[in-house]
């Protein structure tokens, strides 16, 4: 028996495989390439493929027959929210053209357990501490919607031919769990600002007039090794339990602000970073933390990593 990783190159799905590949399940990735990077994931065999198209059916049959599949993570989208307003779509054909392929393929050939990547972005801007799996979910920018469609599709593949899903809603991840497998992309808060830092410049704060603490938004950061883990305890979870569809929150719980992560940066680094405040960057809501009741009461899983230890290892593995 293995696992099917899609997005398994990338920079969430390769710690993922190596945790899987730790313990001793079989793995098999199938990843377009776009920004995964073969060498994360060890002696795993790579599937070249892109989900969203025609080829996806045959190669999927083929892969799920060579290596006697019998669940699915499934990482492979796009990611950026700024991308998916510019190219909406693109996100609607890459994120939900790709699921409908892989569920597909899925039930004709009998794998019935699955993990889908979901994300925050699915709640939008909502106005609350924390953030419950039951409450509204409006996502304002299409990468949320195509999240959230992919939650609507794996709950109605339940209903219409069992299939047992968790999807994760991860809220801002961050750090690394191997050098090797940092986060290479400068798309979010962390490594844009490391990224600074080596160029000399000063990173921004977009906005400083928000209505929290210390005027700044304030975001719940979560290892990326506990998001790992997270996982397993999903698949162990659909292995074991009669409950077929769920969706949990993961995050810590905790909230830390830009310039709370900023200070983090300063001490882990002893750069004396001095950032200029920028207007509020458009679409951000001001608080997005997670409830963490869920994942805790089902899963047995909480995180155990700080933002001492994000910002930390993501450092390591940035200078490597
Ligand atoms: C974090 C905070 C910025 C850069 C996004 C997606 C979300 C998930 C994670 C995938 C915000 C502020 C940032 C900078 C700043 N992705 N910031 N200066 O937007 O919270 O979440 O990534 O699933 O779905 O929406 O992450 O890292 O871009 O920003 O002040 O140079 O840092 O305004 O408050 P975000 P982020």
């Amino acid at each position: 028996m293995s696992v099917l990783v899609t997005g398994g190159a990338g920079y969430i799905g390769s710690h993922v495989v190596r945790l899987l590949q730790q313990r001793g399940t079989g793995v098999v990735v199938v990843d377009d390439l776009s920004n995964g990077r073969a060498e994360r994931v060890g002696d795993a065999p790579v599937v070249e493929l892109d989900l969203a198209t025609d080829a996806a059916a045959p190669a999927l049959a083929a892969a799920f027959a060579e290596h006697d599949v019998d669940a699915v993570i499934h990482f492979a989208a796009r990611k950026q929210v700024g991308e998916s307003v510019a190219k909406p779509a693109r996100y609607w054909s890459q994120n939900v053209g790709g699921t409908a392929n892989l569920l597909q393929a899925m039930e004709t050939a009998g794998v019935g357990k699955l993990v889908f990547s979901s994300s925050a972005a699915t709640y939008g801007a909502p106005d609350t501490e924390v953030v419950r799996e039951d409450g509204p979910a409006e996502p304002i920018n299409p990468y949320g919607q195509t999240k959230l469609v992919g939650e609507w599709m794996t709950r109605a593949a339940a209903r219409a031919w069992g299939l047992r899903a968790a999807n994760l809603r991860y809220f801002n991840v961050a750090g690394a769990g191997w050098d090797d497998l940092g986060d290479t992309a400068v798309m979010n808060l962390i490594p844009i600002v490391f990224s600074a830092l080596d160029a000399g410049k000063a990173p921004s704060v977009f906005g400083d007039d928000y209505p929290t603490p210390d005027g700044s938004c304030v975001r719940d950061y979560v290892h990326v090794l506990d998001l790992a883990q997270a996982h397993l305890a999903a698949l162990d979870h659909l292995a074991q339990d009669e409950r077929p569809f769920d969706t949990f929150n993961v995050g810590t719980g905790t909230g830390a602000s830009v310039f709370e992560v900023l200070a983090e940066v300063r001490q882990v680094t002893g750069v004396d970073v001095q950032p200029v405040v920028e207007p509020r960057r458009a679409g951000d809501p001001p608080r997005l933390v997670a409830d963490v009741e869920r994942i805790t009461g089902t899963l047995g899983w909480h995180a155990t990593k700080s933002l001492h230890d994000i910002v930390t290892s993501a450092w390591d593995a940035w200078r490597r």
